[in-house]
């Protein structure tokens, strides 16, 4: 495979190029590198490559002609990528997607980066080494040339080393250990020295299982997994946030659509769906909060029928739902029985559709590990003030950006509870 850099210093590549399996599989031809130099095609007075930015700012910019003279010389070019932090991330599914091509070239951005007309003038693709700034495009270049190369056939010793790695099936690597056995105390699983190949391979799947649960939950939703490993996922710890996270949907104080404060009434929609999302979510506590007598009866009467009678009998699974749901006079006794259920003071946060609020669904995850969460969902056109003094924050909505933001309380509690949990199952 042919690898075409564009540096303003070519230099910075010998080492990294000649060294190790890189060098080895340079020498065998299984690799090779053409290194070149914009500026031996900076044919202006000075040879200077570069030039002030129009409309001002600091820095320079790397100016299209020597670039494009340079990218035109070029026999065979292969896919054109430009090393940028605005571009596509680098992954393992880049790098098997150009281990697959005869040939690439790769440009190193040195400035403030490169006059964006040449994405005009060619079929550049921009790709990023992560969301950090370098000082130029080399050392990314050189993360992508060496996360390629070694997919090359004929690059790795032993073309399976490749397939067991980090990313290769989705999921992180699973550690490992080598001699000696035991170090300054510290030894190695068992079922490492046994030698039994099946009990090894379970071993490493369910390390590698955990390794991604703990560190990069983001892939597990991608990653292809068996029955045995959502079995042993839903087992973790981390997976068991939920069960520090309490709802209130607050059918007063709330305002109406004047802005006054009011009750409103309570709906058999809300109650069942938003238990079974608690339910589903694995969430700790839900409580229907209205202070009228009447309506407290009623939510009631609704859960003792679907937990206790005829209904409950009929569906055991909503029964399971609904008994999670505690009915209080006001948000401030659904908050006291957080706080006695979880031993600990909840972080209460008000939902709204209006974007006023800055907590992140991260930061409530985050939280989470600490300690209890409690969101007050508002009913009617949201928590009135009265409510929100009880509130430590209020949650980002949903839509921050769009126009038209009326979403219903129960899907707009699906969606956060989805946002706050989902990606770690
Ligand atoms: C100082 S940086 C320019 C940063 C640019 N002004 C910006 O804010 O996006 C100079 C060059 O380094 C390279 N570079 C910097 N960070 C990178 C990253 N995260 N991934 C890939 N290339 C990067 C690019 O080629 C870029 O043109």
């Amino acid at each position: 495979m042919r690898f075409n850099l564009l540096t303003l210093f070519p230099e910075f590549f010998e080492s990294p190029l000649s060294c190790a399996l890189m060098g080895k599989a340079r020498e065998q031809g299984v690799v090779d590198f053409n290194l070149v130099n914009p500026r031996d095609f900076a044919f202006n007075k000075h040879r200077s490559v570069d030039d002030r930015p129009y409309g001002g700012g600091p820095g320079m910019v790397m100016a299209l002609d020597p670039l494009a003279h340079a990218l035109r010389s070029l026999e065979n070019p292969g896919r054109i990528l430009l090393m940028s932090p605005r571009g596509r991330p680098l992954t393992q599914a880049l790098a098997r997607e150009l281990a697959a091509a005869p040939a690439v070239t790769i440009l190193c951005g040195r400035y403030e980066g490169i006059d964006e007309r040449l994405l005009d003038l060619f079929p550049v693709e921009l790709v990023s080494a992560g969301d950090f700034v370098l000082s130029g495009g080399e050392s990314a270049a050189m993360c992508l040339v060496e996360a390629v190369a070694r997919l090359v056939p004929g690059f790795m010793g032993k073309e399976e080393s490749g397939e067991e790695e980090s990313f290769s099936a989705g999921l992180l690597e699973y550690p490992q250990y080598t001699r000696p056995e035991v170090y300054e105390g510290l030894g190695v699983p068992d079922v490492l020295l046994g030698g039994d190949h099946a009990r090894v391979a379970a071993l490493r799947r369910e390390q590698s299982l955990g390794q991604t649960l703990a560190r990069r939950p983001d892939l597990l939703g991608e990653a292809p997994l068996t029955g045995p490993d959502r079995r042993f996922l839903a087992q973790k710890p981390r997976t068991l946030l939920g069960r520090a996270l309490y709802v209130a949907l607050v059918h007063g104080p709330v305002l109406n659509k004047k802005g006054h404060t009011v009750t409103v009434s309570l709906t058999n929609l809300d109650l069942h769906d938003i238990a079974r999302i608690s339910r589903t979510y694995g969430l700790a506590g839900f409580f229907a909060v209205t202070p009228l007598e009447d309506q407290q009866a009623l939510a009631r009467t609704l859960l003792d029928h679907w937990t206790l009678g005829a209904g409950g009998r009929a569906n055991p699974d909503r029964a399971e739902a609904l008994g999670k749901v505690r009915v209080a006079a006001t948000l401030e006794e659904a908050v006291s029985q957080a706080r006695e259920h979880a031993g600990q003071d909840p972080w209460v946060l008000a939902t709204s559709a209006r974007p006023d609020g800055g907590v992140t669904p991260g930061a409530v995850r985050e939280t989470l590990r600490e300690r209890p969460v409690l969101l007050a969902l508002g009913t009617g056109s949201g928590l009135a003030p009265e409510a929100l003094a009880l509130t430590h924050g209020q949650l980002a909505p949903v839509r921050p950006f769009g126009a038209y933001n009326h979403l219903p309380v129960r899907a707009a509690f699906a969606i956060l509870a989805d946002r706050i949990l989902g990606d770690i199952f």
